[in-house]
Order: structure tokens, then C-alpha cells, then sequence
């Protein structure tokens, strides 16, 4: 099993103001999509970088967390700071995963262009941004997981094997 961690960034779900549509959405899926993968933690933090690097380092270096998948904060209001926050704690970019997020969601809708979404590795941990919208949520998460157990089977040492069977 892998466990998951969401983060939801958002100064007013942080705040008890609005309603944590992203989180819901996020375990949703993977409950569906994924059964070798279990939510572990679940946090709502409001859009402060060094808040939400924390609870990134928490999960993953103490929780053991495999994937952390946090949801809002990316787009270009100038309290959107999660993907700086992710940038600050990972060791190495994975620019492929949200390349693939925006491509698939173009198909949908050009705005997907606004989302500065980040994704990288830290130790044996996989860090990735989602937009805050559920809708957004449900369009990119679902296609791209397979990818993201394989990746996570090579960067812990279960599969040494990329080619395609
Ligand atoms: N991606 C998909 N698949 N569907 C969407 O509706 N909305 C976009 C984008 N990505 C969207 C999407 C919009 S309008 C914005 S502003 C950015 O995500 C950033 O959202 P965030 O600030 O909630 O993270």
C-alpha cells in the first residue's frame, strides 16, 4: 500500500468560511481509482508558504507519506504560493506530471494554462499540485495515477523495470 496525504490550501477553508470541496474530491478518487492506495493524513492550511512546507516535510519525513497531493494555490492570485512552497522542499523537479495535468486539461479548457502547478521528489516521497476546483480535480487525477504508482514503484526500488510489458 501507498499512503497518500492531501493537502487543501485555502485561507478561507483554513478559516471555516468555505467548505473543503478539493480534499473530498482528491480521497474520492483515489478510493475509486486505486485500491493499493490509502489517505493517510488530511490537512486544510491556509495559503502560507512556510505553513505549507511544513506540513509537506511533516508528512513526508515523518509520517512516511509516499504521495502528497495538495489542491489549491496555484493559480495567479498573489496569495497562490503553493507551488513555491513545493518547490522549497523538493530535492528534484518531475516537470513530466504536470505537463501531463495541463495538457489533459486544456482539452477541457484553456484557463488550465493558468495553473502554476508544481510536482517533485523528496526522498522516497512524491510531491504534486493540484488546481483547487473539484472539477479540475476529477478531469486530471483519475488518468494520471497509474503513472504515478509506477514512478513511485521505481524511486522506491520495487520495480527496476520502465519498458512496457
Ligand atoms: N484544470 C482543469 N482540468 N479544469 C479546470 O477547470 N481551472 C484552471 C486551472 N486548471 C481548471 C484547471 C483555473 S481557472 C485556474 S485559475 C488554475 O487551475 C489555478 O487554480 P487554483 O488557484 O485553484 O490552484
Amino acid at each position: 500500500m501507498y499512503k497518500v496525504g492531501i493537502i487543501t490550501a485555502s485561507d478561507k477553508g483554513s478559516q471555516g468560511l468555505r467548505e473543503d470541496k478539493g480534499g473530498p474530491a482528491i480521497e474520492k478518487i483515489i478510493r475509486r481509482f486505486a485500491e493499493d492506495f490509502e489517505v493517510a493524513d488530511y490537512r486544510m492550511l491556509p495559503d502560507e508558504k512556510e505553513q505549507l512546507a511544513d506540513a509537506i516535510k511533516d508528512m513526508t519525513d515523518r509520517l512516511g507519506i509516499d504521495l502528497v497531493v495538495t489542491t489549491g494555490g496555484t493559480g495567479f492570485s498573489k496569495r497562490d504560493v503553493t507551488p513555491e512552497a513545493t518547490l522549497s522542499v523538493i530535492e528534484r523537479r518531475t516537470p513530466g506530471i504536470p505537463e501531463a495535468m495541463r495538457s489533459i486539461s486544456m482539452a477541457v479548457t484553456m484557463r488550465a494554462m493558468l495553473s502554476r502547478a508544481e510536482a517533485g521528489i523528496r526522498g522516497d516521497s512524491l510531491i504534486i499540485n493540484l488546481p483547487g476546483s473539484p472539477k479540475a480535480i476529477e478531469e486530471v487525477l483519475a488518468p494520471i495515477l497509474p503513472s504515478l504508482r509506477h514512478g513511485l514503484d521505481i524511486l522506491q526500488g520495487r520495480d527496476a523495470e520502465c519498458a512496457r510489458k
